[in-house]
């Protein structure tokens, strides 16, 4: 971070940003204030944040927390529909965080001028509030660049009758959209939310593009094709800074605690031999499936790290469900904990590969660590990044028919054992090094970050 260092501000300037209350966006928006903060350019930053999984505020001493109410009653705030809740917190926020931002500027006015508002790109309500108070609006979109984009191709899609998704044509290519198959396409399958869906998705694509700019978790050298396309559909300055979490590999925004034995349980483990197996924070299997999965990592005779999140098994608390006799058919092979610190477990020398749905940060923590991935995308986003992991940047087997023991196991000792594995870490070890490469002077990412403080302190 030294290089991006800046004088001491003239002018003492504040950032306000607003993460959506997820942990697959709070982590990166909190990221990307640690990295903004490293600068010194910015005199103090503001994170409004509602109270429904406020961050853990202690961790960051260095920010200001500003909760604001988000209406939700218990249940609303305990339903898996994450569109329902999207689509309510937008309602409900609206007042508040205009309430918030009013008294925000009127006292910082005083002391200290607010050079921007930060905010995830699912607020999008918060376009027309900022446009209210005449203060530029720049947006943090979480995912990877190429599942943004397809999202502005969904009126063309829809009109040409590939979307709502037909069984008949989920091989089909879409031709706007190479290499993504219409079963790629990102779309969430919900109780009964489409419709509330495809306009949570307009109202994101319409504010994205009345935005000032547009900050990417993403870096050129992995979507230069994707970004040349968003710089096309969203006419603002795009800032592809990524990956975030490498710029301090140690800082933590779970909300979960990390279980260390992880990584104790890994230092015995042989040199790149285990599976590593999470589907983030949102991800749910029904009981046979999870009991597939189980025999399935026992019969891979590969040794694992499997994240059972509390909540993955539909209905059950924790492992009640795992199949009577499997702990002692693993030998000791496996360990099972609730929620890992996923970087330093993918960064362990043990870890060989990762069985994951693909989440945006799972897929960006595993190819900066050089480890290929078996991909099992469950919604949205994480589809077309599973196909772009396996199609594209070759990095990954797709799993593939239902789970089912027998293709777990095979699956598994195809990435672990085989030639086509080992291919797949060759490919990876070299899009690490270019990591390494865009966020060091003269690096892609280095570049952006370096124009998107100029370019913050020039409103
Ligand atoms: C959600 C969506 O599902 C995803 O598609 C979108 O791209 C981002 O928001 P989530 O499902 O949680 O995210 O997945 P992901 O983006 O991969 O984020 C999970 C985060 O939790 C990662 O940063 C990962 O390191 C962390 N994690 C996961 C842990 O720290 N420990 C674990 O055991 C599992």
């Amino acid at each position: 971070m030294e290089n991006h260092k800046r004088e001491t501000p003239l002018k003492p300037r504040r950032l306000l940003l607003f993460p959506i209350p997820l942990q697959g966006h709070i982590t990166p928006m909190l990221q990307l204030a640690n990295i903004l903060h490293a600068t010194g350019a910015f005199s103090s930053i503001t994170i409004i944040h509602t109270r429904f999984n406020s961050p853990a505020t202690a961790k960051h001493p260095h920010f200001t927390f500003l909760p604001i109410p988000d209406g939700l009653s218990e249940t609303e705030a305990g339903t898996e529909d994450v569109i329902q809740l999207l689509t309510l917190i937008n309602k409900n926020c609206t007042g508040p965080f205009r309430d918030c931002l009013a008294e925000l500027l009127a006292t910082a006015a005083e002391e200290e001028g607010v050079a921007c508002l930060i905010t995830d790109a699912l607020w999008h309500f918060s376009q027309a509030v900022a446009d209210g108070f005449g203060l530029p609006r720049i947006v943090l979109r979480t995912s990877s660049v190429a599942s943004f984009v397809a999202f502005t191709a969904f009126p063309l899609l829809r009109e040409k009758g590939l979307l709502p998704k037909q069984d008949s044509r989920l091989e089909e290519p879409v031709l706007e959209l190479p290499p993504l198959k219409v079963k790629d396409l990102p779309t969430i399958i919900t109780h009964n939310s489409e419709d509330l869906y495809n306009s949570l998705v307009a109202e994101m694509v319409k504010a994205t593009k009345s935005s000032a700019g547009l900050i990417w978790n993403s870096f050129e050298d992995l979507e230069h094709s994707s970004l040349a396309k968003s710089r096309k559909e969203f006419p603002v300055p795009n800032f592809p800074i990524g990956p975030f979490h490498k710029y301090f590999p140690a800082s933590s925004s779970s909300l979960l605690a990390h279980d260390t034995s992880s990584i104790s349980w890994l230092d015995t483990q042989p040199p790149k031999s285990v599976i590593y197996v999470s589907f983030g924070s949102i991800a749910e299997m029904d009981e046979k499936e999870f009991e597939e999965m189980a025999w399935g990592l026992a019969d891979s005779l590969q040794p694992f790290l499997w994240v059972v999140r509390p909540g993955l098994v539909r209905g059950s608390k924790w492992l009640e469900m795992l199949p009577i006799g499997f702990m002692e058919a693993i030998h000791g092979r496996g360990h099972i904990v609730k929620w890992a610190p996923q970087q330093e477990v993918l960064a362990h020398r043990a870890t060989g590969g990762f069985w994951t749905h693909n989440g945006w940060n799972s897929t960006l923590e595993s190819i900066c660590e050089g480890v290929p991935m078996i991909c099992m995308p469950y919604f949205g986003d994480q589809r077309v990044n599973g196909r772009y992991v396996t199609d594209v940047w070759r990095i990954g087997i797709g799993f593939e028919g239902g789970m089912e023991r027998g293709m777990v196991a095979r699956t598994i000792r195809r990435l672990m054992v085989e030639r086509e594995g080992e291919e797949m870490r060759e490919r990876i070890m070299w899009l690490k090094e270019k990591v390494d490469v865009c966020q060091k002077q003269g690096g892609s990412s280095h570049h952006y970050l370096d124009s998107l403080i100029s370019y913050i302190l020039s409103f």
